[in-house]
């Protein structure tokens, strides 16, 4: 048996929007962080006594046309692979399909598992293009630390280990635990195809990539949190303005956005990010940690989060049974 460990890709600036070629490959590019402490675990063995793929999804037996569609892919892009059925088990230790980047650690879990379990030797580049087909952010998450996936890519690198910036911290709030209304696929697509606002995030977001680049590689978090908002804000203004608009927006969030902006005239280094859902992901460093762990406690009792620092990567195991 194959056992994968892998860590959700956060991204500081943001992949929104598909080019009209080629499958997820993106139309902005996106800088990125591994999340430590939140992991999908994945086994992968191979099953003799059926013609089916069986999953096992979060303990529950499932049959996920994403993944199963993915299945299909893997067979057919690797002859090697092509007779091959599987038996999946993955869970996640934070809520799936909430806006916490799980397709992102689940994809690369399975094409890394997938790609042992079948005897295949990729290497982390065309594993970042195998997991890229099943969703865009996984392409970043077979690397830990700090990961670029350039606009027009078909794959990912690692920019930087996760001993690059070991000092920061990302807090995710969790506004809402349910799964989302609309998944990112579908509201990418939306986006692209009737927001007015669409073609003036493409353009932006080239410049933000760049920036953000140089702002993590100086580990400058002064520098670097106004081009995370930049981009997460212009990201959802492109979805807004979307046909029928794509809000996942909560009041809190939008109360947290307000906080983080209070802690910073307060003299704190924090800056917040958001994804395809109500999740507010607060960035800072060690030294914050106490004071906004004690204001979260204090203003959003009701809300969960996790702390997470860089993370390391994947971990793979082989496991006879
Ligand atoms: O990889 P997908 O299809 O789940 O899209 C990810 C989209 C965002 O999380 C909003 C941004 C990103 O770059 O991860």
């Amino acid at each position: 048996m194959t056992h994968v460990q892998t860590e959700p890709s956060l991204a500081l600036v943001k992949y929104w929007g598909k080019a009209e070629t080629g499958l997820n490959i993106p139309a902005t590019g996106s800088i990125a962080v591994s999340l430590s402490g939140l992991n999908t675990s994945t086994d992968i063995r191979l099953i003799q006594d059926s013609k089916q793929d069986r999953m096992i999804l979060n303990g529950e037996v499932r049959n996920d046309p994403k993944i199963n569609s993915f299945l299909d892919y893997f067979r057919q892009r690797y002859p090697q692979a092509k007779k091959l059925v599987f038996e999946i088990n993955s869970s996640n230790n934070f809520p799936t399909s909430a806006g916490i980047a799980s397709s992102s650690s689940g994809f690369a879990a399975l094409a890394i598992g997938l790609a042992r379990a079948s005897g295949l030797q990729l290497d982390n580049s065309e594993l970042s293009r195998l997991a890229r087909c099943g969703s865009g952010s996984a392409s970043r998450a077979v690397f830990g630390g700090f990961t670029s996936f350039p606009a027009g890519a078909e794959a990912a690198s690692q920019l930087f280990g996760h001993e690059h910036w070991p000092d920061l911290q990302i807090i995710v709030v969790m506004v809402h635990t349910g799964s989302k209304p609309v998944g990112s696929r579908d509201a990418m697509e939306l986006t692209r195809k009737t927001s007015d606002y669409y073609q003036a995030w493409i353009e932006l977001s080239a410049d933000l990539q760049i920036s953000a680049e140089q702002a993590v590689a100086e580990r400058d978090l002064s520098k670097l949190g106004p081009i995370m908002r930049r981009s997460y804000m212009a990201m959802f203004g492109s979805m807004f303005a979307a046909d029928p608009p794509v809000l996942y927006w909560l009041p809190d969030s939008v109360a947290l956005i307000h906080q983080a902006a209070e802690w910073r005239r307060k003299g704190l280094e924090i800056w917040e990010t958001m994804d395809a859902g109500p999740q507010v992901k607060l960035i800072c460093t060690r030294k914050e940690l106490p004071r906004i762990e004690a204001d979260l406690k204090t203003l959003f009792p009701h809300l969960n989060y996790f702390c997470a620092s860089v993370g390391s990567g994947p971990i793979v195991r082989q496991e006879d049974y």
